[in-house]
C-alpha cells in the first residue's frame, strides 16, 4: 500500500511526479504529498484526500521543484491527516523522504531518538523515525547515513529521499516492499511500480533485499546492505502504456465488469489445443515429468484471489484428482508448513505484490517447493520470484474491487486443471468437451451483461437492506464468498457468504424479512439439496434472489426474484454467476451513493501485513 514516486532530471518535476502519483493512486488514497528542492530549500505540499486535491493545491501555490519525491498514502500508523501525510522531514528540513511499508521497531527507535537525541516528532507515523534517524547519522555523507539508519530498521520498506546538499539525486532503498528505478535519457524515476513511469522509459532496475540506489540523471549506482557496490542488469519492459480511462462508463468498476468477455478471451488466447483437448501454458516452464509428478497442490492467496483458489481446489480435485489445500496467505505464513515432496504451490495475486502472499511464497520456496504464480501485473515481485508465472492478461484493473481479474484467474485455473487432468485420468473427449465449454464463456458473460437493466431493477428494490446472505453449495459456496465480499466492500452492507447446508447449524437464526438471501444455484450436482435449504429460508420469511441457469426449474415458488444465466458445467458456472453478483453489488452500491471505484479504507495493492 502507498505509492511512491520520484523524479530527477531537467523536465518539470512537479508535472511528472503528479502524473506518476495519479497512476499509483490504486495503492492508497487517503492523503498525498510532494516535496522537492527549489533554490536550495526543501519545499513541500501535503493534503488529506486524493491526488487531485494535492494537485489543485500545488498548482494554486505555483510550486516549482527541481528534484521531487511524492507519495499517495494508505494509513497504517496515524490517521489520514496533513501532518501524517508523506513526505516527512528531519528537524532542520535538510532531507525529505517518502516510505511504503511498516517499520516494526519504530517505537523503540522513536524512544531512542527522543531520549538520546532530543528529537521532537511532529507526526504519529512510523516513517518519521527514518527521517530523524538518517539525519542523526549524517556528517556530510548521505549514503553512509542512509546505510547506517536502514541497518537499524526492522520491517518492510521502500524509501525515496532527497537531501538539500545533494540537489541532483534521489536515494532509494527497498526491503520487502517493491521499488523500481526507471532510467531515461538524462533523467531517472523511482516508483512503486513500472506503470507509473512507463510513458517515459522502459529501461528499469528492480531493487530488493536492502539495496540502496543513488539515482541521478546521468548514472545509477547500487549498493548492497554492507555498502559493496553491485552491478544489476537493467531490464526492458515489454508493457504497452495501457488505456486507463473510464471511456463511456461512469466507474472503472463497471467498465471492468464489461471488459470480462475480452479478458476471458485474452486469458485463453493460444493456450489450448482443440485436437488434443488440452491446455498449453507456455509460461509454465516445468518439465513434463515435473507436472506428472505433482502429488498435491497448495494454493495461497488473499481476498478475491483466495476465492478463485478455493473454486480451483474443487475443480482440480474433481477433474485432475490431485489433493488440494487452499490457504489464506496471512494465516499460512505464520504456520510452520509441512511441505512434502511432490507439493506444487500456486500463488494467485492480481497485483503480484500482496505482502502476505509474497511472504508465504518465499517461505515455501525456501522449503523447496516449486511455485507457479498467476498474476495480472507484469514485472511484479511475485511474477519475478516464482518458478513460473502465468500472466492473466486482463489489462489494468483500476477499480479497487477485483472483477475482471477474478474471472480471468478462474479461466487460467481451469486451463491448468485441464492440463493436469489430461496428464492423468481425463480422456481426450472429456478434455475437448471441457474446452468447448470454456470457449463459450465470453458469449455467456455477454448474455449476463445484457441483463444489466433487470439486475439493476432488482438491486434498487433491495438496496436499503443492511444485511445479506449469499448461499451456495459445491462450486457455488466459494462463489458465494466472492459475491458477499463484493457487496460488502463497495456498498458497505454486511454480507455473509455461507454454504447453504450449514445455515441450519446456526446462521438461519439471522433470517427474517429484513435479511435477503442471494441464492447461487449453478452447482447442478446439489441443486435439489439447495432447493430444500431455500425452502427453509422461505419458511422463515426470508426474501430470496436466485441466480440460476436457464434450465434449472422449480424456483418460481421459492424465489422472490430470479436472474438467469446460460447453462454451463458446474466447474465453470462460477464465472457467469459471479458477473451477476458483481452487477448486483455495483447497482446496490450505486443506489446507496457509495464511492464505488475507491471504497473507504481499501487499497488495490496490499503491500503491508
Ligand atoms: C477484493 C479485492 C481484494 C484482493 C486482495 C488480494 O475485491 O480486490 O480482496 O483480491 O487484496 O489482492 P491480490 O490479488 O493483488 O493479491
Amino acid at each position: 500500500m502507498c505509492g511512491i514516486f520520484g523524479y530527477v532530471g531537467a523536465k518539470n518535476s512537479v508535472d511528472i511526479v503528479l502524473n506518476g502519483l495519479h497512476r499509483l493512486e490504486y495503492r492508497g488514497y487517503d492523503s498525498a504529498g510532494i516535496a522537492g528542492l527549489h533554490q536550495g530549500k526543501i519545499v513541500d505540499c501535503k493534503e488529506v484526500g486524493k491526488v487531485d486535491t494535492l494537485e489543485k493545491e500545488v498548482k494554486e501555490a505555483g510550486i516549482v521543484l527541481d528534484v521531487a519525491i511524492a507519495q499517495t498514502r494508505w494509513a497504517t500508523h496515524g490517521k489520514p491527516s496533513q501532518v501524517n501525510a508523506h513526505p516527512h522531514f528531519d528537524e532542520n528540513r535538510s532531507l525529505a523522504l517518502v516510505h511504503n511499508g511498516i517499520i516494526e521497531n519504530h517505537e523503540v527507535l522513536k524512544r531512542y531518538l527522543q531520549e538520546e537525541k532530543g528529537v521532537t516528532f511532529l507526526s504519529e507515523t512510523d516513517t518519521e523515525v527514518i527521517a530523524h534517524l538518517i539525519s542523526s547519522y549524517y556528517e556530510g555523507d548521505i549514503l553512509n547515513a542512509v546505510q547506517q539508519a536502514v541497518a537499524r530498521l526492522e520491517g518492510s520498506y521502500a524509501i525515496a529521499l532527497i537531501h538539500r546538499d545533494f540537489p541532483d539525486q534521489i536515494i532509494a532503498v527497498a526491503h520487502e516492499s517493491p521499488l523500481v528505478v526507471g532510467i531515461g535519457r538524462k533523467e531517472a524515476f523511482v516508483a512503486s511500480d513500472t506503470h507509473a513511469f512507463a510513458a517515459h522509459t522502459r529501461e528499469v532496475v528492480f531493487l530488493s533485499n536492502s539495496e540502496i540506489a543513488v539515482v541521478s540523471p546521468e548514472k545509477l549506482e547500487i549498493f548492497d546492505s554492507s555498502m559493496e557496490q553491485i552491478e544489476k542488469q537493467t531490464e526492458q519492459l515489454s508493457i504497452v502504456v495501457e488505456d486507463v480511462s473510464k471511456g463511456k462508463f461512469e466507474h472503472f468498476t463497471l467498465k471492468e465488469i464489461y471488459e470480462q468477455p475480452q479478458a476471458i478471451r485474452n486469458a485463453m488466447l493460444s493456450r489450448y489445443l482443440e485436437d488434443y483437448g488440452t491446455a498449453v501454458l507456455e509460461e509454465l516452464n516445468f518439465e513434463t515429468h515435473e507436472l506428472q509428478g505433482i502429488e498435491r497442490i497448495l494454493i495461497i492467496a488473499c481476498g478475491t484471489s483466495w476465492h478463485a483458489g478455493y473454486i480451483a481446489a474443487y475443480m482440480i480435485e474433481e477433474k485432475a484428482r490431485i489433493p488440494v489445500q487452499v490457504e489464506i496467505s496471512s494465516e499460512f505464513r505464520y504456520k510452520n508448513p509441512i511441505v512434502q515432496p511432490g507439493t506444487c504451490v500456486i500463488a494467485i495475486s492480481q497485483s503480484g505484490e500482496t505482502a502476505d502472499t509474497l511472504a508465504a511464497m518465499r517461505e515455501l520456496k525456501a522449503k523447496g517447493a516449486k511455485v507457479i504464480a498467476i498474476c495480472n501485473s507484469h514485472g511484479s515481485s511475485m511474477a519475478r520470484e516464482a518458478d513460473a508465472c502465468i500472466a492473466q492478461r486482463a489489462g489494468p484493473e483500476i477499480g479497487v474491487a477485483s472483477t475482471k481479474a477474478f474471472t480471468s484467474q478462474l479461466v487460467i485455473l481451469a486451463l491448468l486443471t485441464l492440463l493436469l487432468a489430461r496428464m492423468r485420468h481425463m480422456d481426450k473427449h472429456e478434455g475437448q468437451a471441457f474446452l468447448e465449454n470454456l470457449q463459450k464463456l465470453p458469449d455467456q458473460v455477454k448474455k449476463v451483461l445484457e441483463q444489466a437493466p433487470h439486475i439493476e431493477a432488482i438491486a434498487r428494490q433491495y438496496a436499503h437492506h443492511e444485511n445479506f446472505f449469499f448461499l451456495g453449495r459445491g462450486y457455488m459456496f466459494p462463489t458465494s464468498l466472492e459475491g458477499a465480499l463484493k457487496l460488502k466492500e463497495i456498498s458497505y452492507i454486511n454480507a455473509n457468504g455461507y454454504p447453504a447446508g450449514e445455515m441450519k447449524h446456526g446462521p438461519i437464526a439471522l433470517i427474517n424479512e429484513e435479511c435477503p438471501t442471494v441464492a447461487l444455484c449453478g452447482n447442478k450436482a446439489t441443486y435439489d439439496k439447495l432447493l430444500s435449504n431455500l425452502n427453509e429460508i422461505k419458511a422463515r420469511n426470508g426474501k430470496i434472489i436466485a441466480i440460476a441457469e436457464e434450465s434449472q426449474k422449480g424456483l418460481e415458488k421459492v424465489a422472490d426474484a430470479i436472474i438467469r444465466v446460460p447453462d454451463s458445467l458446474d466447474e465453470l458456472a462460477s464465472i457467469p454467476t459471479t458477473v451477476v453478483t458483481q452487477l448486483l453489488a455495483y447497482y446496490i452500491a450505486h443506489a446507496r451513493g457509495a464511492n464505488i471505484d475507491q471504497p473507504r479504507n481499501l487499497a488495490k495493492s496490499v503491500t503491508v501485513e
